[in-house]
């Protein structure tokens, strides 16, 4: 058996040892931690994504051993693979930091600030992008893009305004169902997602969109609105499906099961099952199991990247138990519709008054039945 050719790269100051072929994306998440370059079009379990959307971008300071000369311009580390002795900066780079500020200011040109009442913050990163590289000012005068609404189906919401183009659900829907309905349409600052024409998404693996797609443009239209991910438990699950892996992250408040996602690694993509298969999951799992009871629990699930998800997910009270209800114990006993019966509460105002047929401001007299 012949042996694997092994490069050594450094990345920020730290060397390892990679495969020939790997790429500089690759090689820096072998590392790990921040030397890993944000990437909001690449998709490992995705072929041919990637090289979209310069987020990824880092400076070759020396190209290979034998020819140790810089790359003048900042790479794609996504598309660009290592060679031996090459030396790369990340965010130890002037221009990369500057560079990744640039594209960030770019990518939200457009993108709306939706925050407040996207289901994916918590989870986006975007939002997470612009939180390590945006500023909190815009420059742009003009006015955002606006587009003709398309409903896909169902299960899936699309928020065009919110897509950044990176091609992700239209790679997904090629690779995984048999047939592809969506697709990006027009180009430049027209492009959109869109169906040809008003079709809906309803391929059993098609779900797997929502899990993809980096920003709040595909989101779950059984999960839309319902919570905020960061009140929510993860935890591990899986059920005997006979269309896929089965193995889940149920997204649970006490025993109730709010959304069913993929598991998902480190890097925010679909994590692999233990016969190294990408574990996604198909719509009967995602979509219409919403009962504890179908599932077999495993335990919470770590988040380990830093997210406010991790950050309501404290220890000891992760589990299917619901939260104690503190209400009644610091009010003495009385349940919160007897606090807002006023005529219990008051001796002013009497039941057989309807206060909205009052004419004017009330006052003392009118439930008095006097005249003022
Ligand atoms: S909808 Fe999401 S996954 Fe699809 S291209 Fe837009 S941002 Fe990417
Ligand atoms: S992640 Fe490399 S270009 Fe988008």
């Amino acid at each position: 058996m012949s042996e694997q050719t092994l490069f050594k790269v450094t990345v920020d100051g730290i060397t390892i040892e990679v495969p020939a072929g790997t790429t500089i994306l690759h090689a820096a998440r072998q590392i790990g931690g921040e030397v890993a370059p944000p990437a909001m079009c690449y998709y490992s379990k995705l072929k041919g994504s990637g090289g979209k959307c310069r987020t990824c971008l880092v400076e070759v300071s020396k190209g290979s051993e034998k020819d140790p000369r810089p790359m003048p311009k900042l790479v794609a580390s996504c598309r660009t693979t290592v060679m031996d002795g090459m030396e790369v900066k990340n965010i130890t780079s002037e221009k990369v930091v500057d560079a990744r500020a640039g594209v960030v200011e770019f990518l939200l040109l457009n993108h709306p600030l939706d925050c407040p009442i996207c289901d994916q913050a918590g989870e986006c990163h975007l939002q997470d992008l612009s939180f390590d590289h945006g500023k909190s000012k815009t420059r742009f005068e003009f006015q955002k893009r606006t587009f003709k609404k398309h409903d896909l189906g169902k299960n899936i919401q699309l928020h065009m305004t919110r897509c950044i183009l990176c091609y992700r659900c239209v790679f997904t829907a090629d690779q995984l169902t048999n047939k592809r309905v969506h697709g990006i349409l027009d180009r430049g600052d027209h492009a959109e997602i869109a169906t040809h024409i008003e079709k809906s998404l309803d391929n059993e693996f098609i779900g797997n969109v929502i899990d993809v797609c980096p920003v709040g443009a595909l989101t779950d239209k059984t999960f839309r609105f319902k919570n905020r991910v960061w009140f929510l438990k993860p935890m591990d699950a899986h059920r005997d499906c006979p269309t896929c892996s089965g193995r889940v992250t149920l997204w649970n408040r006490g025993d109730e099961v709010y959304r069913v996602t993929a598991r998902k690694d480190e890097w925010g993509e679909i994590e692999d099952t233990p016969d190294g298969q990408p574990g996604w999951i198909c719509n009967t799992c995602r979509f219409d199991k919403k009962e504890a009871s179908d599932w077999v629990i495993e335990g919470p699930r770590a988040i380990s990247r830093a997210s406010v998800i991790s950050q309501g997910h404290y220890a000891g009270t992760v589990g299917m138990t619901k939260p104690t209800e503190t209400f009644l114990a610091v009010n003495g006993g009385r349940a919160p519709h007897l606090l807002m019966d006023i005529h219990d509460e008051s001796e002013v105002n009497k039941p057989n008054i309807h206060l909205g047929q009052i004419q004017g401001p009330s006052h003392g007299d009118t439930f008095e039945n006097k005249k003022a």
